[in-house]
């Protein structure tokens, strides 16, 4: 193996790798190879469970990172999860597909990413997709599922749709009765993948209907193309960095890897090195390789062959907590259905103008926050010009500004729930030369006092949605945080102990090696191409300039597609 030569080396065979070596081995004559650091999940029944979110992890194939102390989150420090296996984190997902709002992606091209908005995204988001009708499944009927085929792939690699356990028993209805009896309605929105995602929706997922089984990114983009010749995986063995051509300008000619015998050696690429190792590896690959800021690699005894001080800044992340009350009426066991609501800023807030102004008047404070907090390497007049962008798609798009799950299961209604665009801002770098040394990630959960009044405010309005009719009617008391805990009326102080106490991760990390014009802080530019370099891509989280709304699977699919055109020259 040690002295093959590859055209392309995809470096994490994850949601977004497989995507980029499936469309770069469709041409016959490229060669491409994938590393991974994990193995094969395919029986792994961890993963194939459809019903079984949450088995995987802390298993084998968790990465399972771990955040500094978070001193903003009483103080403890966090687990991210990330998948550790071909098909990377599409393998231990909540399955869920929702994309963004079209806003939000607009506001890529809007901050300088000339040709990423949701008009040339959408193409590749119905590119990928296979859309499994649910009017071919009758056990479907009266669930209450619906989706707008204009919006939506039907050939694509990646099956999606509802699964047979989906519960049709009146629930959607009711639940769509309350949302429209709030004293802000929220509407029925029919198809949230639109592009449109404020209102109450039922969200499709990444399964097999047919085989009742997890669809993720190998079964969707390796397995039924193991065959090809041009396209080689090797699963347990882990990328340490990238290695460089002799001379000035930077150019990749390979990765040093460790192979599962535990040898190391290096594997030579003649084209290009493409990371997909995730938004919590690629930015530390880069800084292993040389790429990143000077004073950090200094301090581990790395030479600098591209000062991009941004590597690993701007780490984005949503903070996620839930509530629950009891069900009066006990749920089919081995059913299970996910209702989502997407409540915007007039609807969330019950004083959204006086609380957009406010937060306005605090936008130049929270961009010098940020930047102190990083030794101003990104500068607070960039971090400004992000931020005047996400409030105008708060509170002039008025895309939604928290998720809101419902999940009925025995006699139990859980509610997950997430404001969806927190501000705070943190970072990830290396904290050794040695690659297999954890990374030093710090999300800096709650750092700006809005990120906690949504936080909050989203609660309340789950509150609000439990003590409406019909809803109201078919929930007991709330078990989770309970009136004696976090009283009826209780001010944002009184819901801080619950709030920063029983939070977590919710696993959307993105923006640590931004897709932006290097002038403001980007690391790659609109081909995803590493600045610096001549032949080394990111196409990864890691590159989503701004955090989205739905959950981030589809757009990172989307992104690869997209990504794969980019580097074949078709775009
Ligand atoms: P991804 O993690 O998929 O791929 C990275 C790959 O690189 C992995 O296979 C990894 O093993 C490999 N790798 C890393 N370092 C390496 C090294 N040094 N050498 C070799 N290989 C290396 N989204 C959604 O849309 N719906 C949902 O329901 C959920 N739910 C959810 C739950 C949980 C628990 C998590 C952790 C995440 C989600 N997400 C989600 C998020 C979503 O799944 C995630 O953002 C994408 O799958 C990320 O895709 P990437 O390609 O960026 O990384």
């Amino acid at each position: 193996k040690s002295d093959s030569t590859y055209d392309y080396i995809v470096v994490g065979g994850g949601t977004s790798g497989l995507v980029v070596a499936n469309r770069l081995s469709e041409q016959k004559n490229t060669t491409v190879l994938v590393i991974e650091a994990g193995g094969s999940v395919y029986n792994n029944p961890n993963v194939t469970d459809t019903l079984g979110y949450g088995k995987a992890f802390g298993t084998d194939i968790d990465w399972a990172y771990e955040t500094t102390d978070q001193e903003y989150a009483g103080g403890s420090s966090q687990i991210v999860r990330a998948g550790k296996a071909l098909g990377g984190t599409s393998t231990i997902n909540g399955l869920v597909y929702l994309r963004a709002q079209a806003a939000q992606i607009d506001a890529w091209e809007a901050i300088g990413n000339k040709g990423w908005s949701w008009k040339t995204l959408l193409p590749y988001f119905k590119k990928g997709e296979q859309l499994q009708d649910p009017a071919k499944y009758p056990v479907l009927d009266g669930s209450g599922i619906s989706f707008d085929p204009a919006y939506h792939g039907f050939t694509g690699p990646l099956k999606v749709g509802w699964p047979s356990t989906q519960l049709n028993d009146g629930l959607a209805q009711k639940l769509n009765a309350t949302y429209q009896n709030l004293d802000v309605p929220v509407q029925f929105n029919r198809d949230p993948n639109s592009g449109d995602m404020v209102g109450y929706s039922l969200y499709p997922k990444t399964l097999d209907y047919e085989l009742n089984i997890r669809e993720d990114a190998a079964r969707a983009y390796y397995y039924p193309y193991q065959n090809r010749t041009n396209l080689h995986v090797w699963l347990n063995t882990h990328a340490n960095k990238i290695t460089w051509k002799d001379g000035h300008e930077a150019t990749a000619d390979g990765v040093e890897v460790t192979l599962s015998n535990g040898k190391t050696t290096v594997v030579k690429a003649s084209r290009e090195v493409i990371l997909a190792a995730g938004a919590l590896k690629s930015p530390v690959l880069l800084e292993l390789s040389g790429v990143g800021n000077p004073d950090i690699l200094s301090k581990y005894g790395i030479a600098t062959k591209v000062n991009l001080p941004t590597v690993g800044e701007n780490l984005q992340d949503q903070m996620n907590n839930g509530l629950q009350f009891e069900s009066k009426k006990s749920h089919a066991d081995g059913k299970s259905s996910d209702y989502v609501s997407y409540p915007s800023a007039v609807q969330l807030f019950p004083n959204s103008t006086a609380l957009g102004a406010d937060l306005l008047r605090k936008l130049p404070s929270y961009a010098a926050q940020v930047a102190s907090a990083n030794g101003n390497v990104t500068k607070a007049s960039d971090i400004y010009r992000f931020f005047k962008i996400q409030w105008d798609l708060i509170f002039k798009d008025g895309i939604p500004v928290a998720e809101i799950l419902l999940s009925p299961y025995g006699n139990v209604y859980s509610s997950e729930y997430w404001g969806s665009v927190p501000f705070s801002r943190g970072s990830i770098h290396l904290s050794s030369a040695d690659p297999t040394a954890a990374a030093i990630i710090d999300p800096k959960y709650f750092m700006l006092d809005f990120d906690f009044e949504a936080q909050v405010q989203a609660a309340r309005f789950i509150r609000e949605v439990f003590n409406t009719e019909p809803l109201g009617d078919m929930a007991g008391a709330e078990t989770t945080p309970g009136l004696s805990t976090v009283p009826a009326d209780a001010d944002d102080e009184a819901w801080a102990d619950f709030i920063k106490g029983k939070y977590r991760s919710n696993f959307h990390p993105i923006t640590t090696a931004a897709m932006l014009p290097k002038e403001i802080g980007g690391v790659v530019d609109t081909s995803l191409k590493v600045y610096g370099t001549s032949n080394v891509r990111v196409v990864d989280a890691s590159i989503m300039p701004f955090q989205v709304c739905g959950h981030l699977q589809s757009t990172v699919y989307a992104v690869a597609e997209r990504a794969a055109d980019i580097i074949k020259g078709r775009l």
